[in-house]
């Protein structure tokens, strides 16, 4: 039986894991569920999958009274603990945001695997991350459909053939307005993703463009390659997951319905395959035609503000990140305008030095910095339309 440990397991994320090892009782045994304030839904999966523990983050809601199966614990302490657990195989991290960075160094630290869905971990503490699965036992393998794909279609081959790496991105819900017609658009239709379908966040991320730079980053991190060697390119049907080029000029690409539960499924098998009958089978002619497109960095300028925080390095992109989840938050909550949130994210950038962090603390204390000022540039950003901030 692997060990797993599943934080976030209340969002899009954690539920789909679940479904995964709900079809796989004799394979996964869940030791541990995590979440931010969810209780309700924290409990019904208590009662279903009987983990040795249940997480609440929030200080607010009541928590139930513990049973002799499972612990009930308050606080990202607890997470952090949890995800060291020596009792533990697999960290599956579906948290959302840099909360998740903790929790990612501390089960690698303790020789886990860390299933990463959450992709803020990578960006805000990418060399802390890369340093903490090269010194010891542990190893990340990404739940990101695109980084999954890469890893999928890289077995037997050498890191060094890897020649050049393509992401695709679905364009979300705005594919094809312009700058103009982004003026208006309300949080309810970002929140629309035509072929995903995502806790708000990422979807917010997948409609900016933001969710592509972070993958850019995340990939950088994984792969070892430099910027100029990752790309994305719009590919509206979410069918081709990323291209791989070998130095042959050879090119890969791994295909699949727009589900999560895949990738989900290869990440806690890894390096085998498992049997999933209930995984939908690939069908080349009623997904066709598969088409693509140039990214329109005009009308999204989220994407190339995420890749040059990355090719700026050092702590570039925890504050591109920070900035981005606070311009979200302030979108999703009607305090700024969609073409807003990429200013936001570009004025935070330009106020924020990027020395390159030595430890967890350097990164936490930017990250804090980064969300207090790009605060202060949605407050800005507010009172110029006259909204309250
Ligand atoms: N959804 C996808 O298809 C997808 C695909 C690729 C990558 N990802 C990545 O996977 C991660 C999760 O995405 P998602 O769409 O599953 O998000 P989501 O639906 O919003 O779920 C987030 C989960 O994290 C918990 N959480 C949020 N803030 C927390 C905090 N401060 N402390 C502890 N727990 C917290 C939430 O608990 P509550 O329910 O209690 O709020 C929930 O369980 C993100 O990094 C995203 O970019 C997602």
């Amino acid at each position: 039986m692997i060990r797993v440990a599943i934080l976030g397991s209340t969002g899009s994320i954690g539920c789909s894991a679940l479904e995964v090892i709900r079809r796989h009782p004799e394979q996964y045994d869940v030791t541990t569920l995590a979440a931010n304030r969810n209780v309700d839904a924290l409990a019904g999966q208590v009662s279903e999958f009987r983990p040795k523990k249940a997480v609440i983050c929030d200080s607010s809601p009541k928590l139930p009274t513990a049973n002799k199966a499972t612990k009930w614990e308050r606080g990202i302490e607890s997470i952090v603990e949890a995800a060291a657990d020596p009792d533990v195989d697999i960290v599956l991290n579906a948290l959302v945001g840099a909360v998740g960075l903790r929790p990612t160094l501390t089960a690698l630290e303790a020789g886990h695997r860390v299933a990463l869905a959450n992709k803020e971990s990578l960006v805000a503490g990418g060399a802390l991350v890369v340093a903490a699965a090269e010194s010891g036992e542990g190893e990340v393998v990404p739940i990101d459909s695109e980084h999954s794909a890469i890893l999928q279609c890289m077995q037997g081959s050498d890191d060094k053939d890897l020649q050049r790496i393509t992401l695709t991105a679905s364009g979300g819900p705005f594919r094809g307005y312009s700058k103009a017609d982004l003026d208006k658009v309300k949080a309810t239709e970002a929140l629309q993703h035509p072929t995903w379908n995502m806790g708000a966040k990422i979807t917010v991320d997948s409609a900016t463009l933001a969710n592509k730079a972070l993958e850019v980053i995340e990939a950088h991190f994984l792969y070892g390659l430099d910027y100029d060697r990752i790309e994305a390119v719009v590919h509206p049907q979410s069918v081709i997951h990323s291209f791989v080029e070998f130095v042959d000029g050879s090119v890969l690409a791994q295909l699949g319905f727009p589900n999560m539960e895949l990738p989900i499924l290869y990440a806690l098998s890894y390096p085998h395959r498992l049997d999933d009958a209930l995984l939908r089978t690939y069908d080349p002619v009623r997904l066709s035609p598969l088409t693509f497109e140039d990214i329109d960095h005009e009308a999204f300028p989220m994407y190339a503000l995420g890749v040059e925080a990355g090719r700026r390095s050092g702590c570039a992109p925890a504050v591109y990140n920070a900035g981005n989840e606070i311009a979200v938050e302030a979108f999703l909550e009607d305090r700024i305008r969609f073409p807003e949130m990429p200013e936001v994210v570009e004025r935070t950038m330009d106020r924020i030095g990027i020395a390159a962090p030595r430890d967890l603390i350097d990164v936490i204390s930017v990250d804090q910095e980064a969300r207090k000022v790009s605060a202060e540039e949605v407050a800005r950003c507010a009172q110029s339309i006259g909204k309250k901030s």
